[in-house]
């Protein structure tokens, strides 16, 4: 079956987002007095803002009421809000404008899947707010990735059935997702050496890889 649509994750896979969502979750934490570190923050990529947070405070003894925790998210999301400040169009990760052009000058459809319930403020920073045919994130969704509904959500919009979607993902939890909704994945990044991927590529910048999945 070949692909009709590419359905990119937004943060490390457009956008180098995720190293602020770590330095946000870090402020957090250390005011908190909970300790965390990257090799935690890597399994957060992909995970509601929510679920984040339970993932961080395994490694506190207290147990936090839910008007705590849910504080604790937003003062992580505040921090971060603060960081995306000075975010712009140089905050696009390499190679994805050139594979966005090529995409569409091939008439493969784009969308956004991301859990984020910030993506749309952060598309519009980084000047790509009109670019994606569709968009879903973590406003329009119960279950966050490795749940496939962000994905299923975003194919649905397009009109193009999940098998004829190609996902690109830096998170595990999101190869999990597009392998759970019928989909073929790319993994970039953090994810590029899971072996459950269809596709490993380390950074987008190299157009030939998708002429050979996309056949095109
Ligand atoms: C994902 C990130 O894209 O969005 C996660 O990989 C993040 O790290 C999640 O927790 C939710 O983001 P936000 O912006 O809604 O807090
Ligand atoms: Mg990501």
């Amino acid at each position: 079956m070949s692909i009709k649509a590419v359905i990119f994750d937004l943060d490390g896979v457009v956008v180098s987002t995720d190293e602020y969502h770590y330095r946000a979750w870090k402020k957090m934490a250390d005011e908190e007095g909970v300790y965390f570190d990257r090799s935690i923050n890597e399994r957060l990529r992909g995970i509601s803002r929510t679920e984040s947070l339970e993932i961080i405070l395994e490694k506190s003894n207290k147990k936090y009421s839910s008007d705590e925790k849910l504080k604790m998210t937003e003062k992580k999301n505040n921090i971060y809000k603060q960081l995306l400040n000075e975010l712009t169009s140089n905050d696009i990760l390499d190679g994805v404008i050139d594979l966005l052009i090529y995409l569409k000058e091939h008439n493969i459809k784009i969308a956004i899947g991301s859990s984020s319930k910030n993506t749309k403020m952060i598309l519009s920073k980084i000047g790509l707010e009109n670019y994606f045919d569709k968009v879903a994130d973590g406003n329009e969704i119960k279950n966050s990735k490795p749940d496939p509904e962000v994905f299923l959500l975003a194919a649905n919009k397009l009109g193009i059935k999940a098998e004829e979607c190609l996902i690109v993902e830096d998170a595990d939890s999101g190869v999990e997702a597009a392998l759970a909704g019928n989909m073929k994945v790319l993994a970039v990044g953090s994810a590029s050496n899971n072996i459950k991927a269809d596709y490993r590529i380390k950074t987008l910048e190299n157009l030939n890889v998708f002429k050979k999945i996309m056949k095109i």
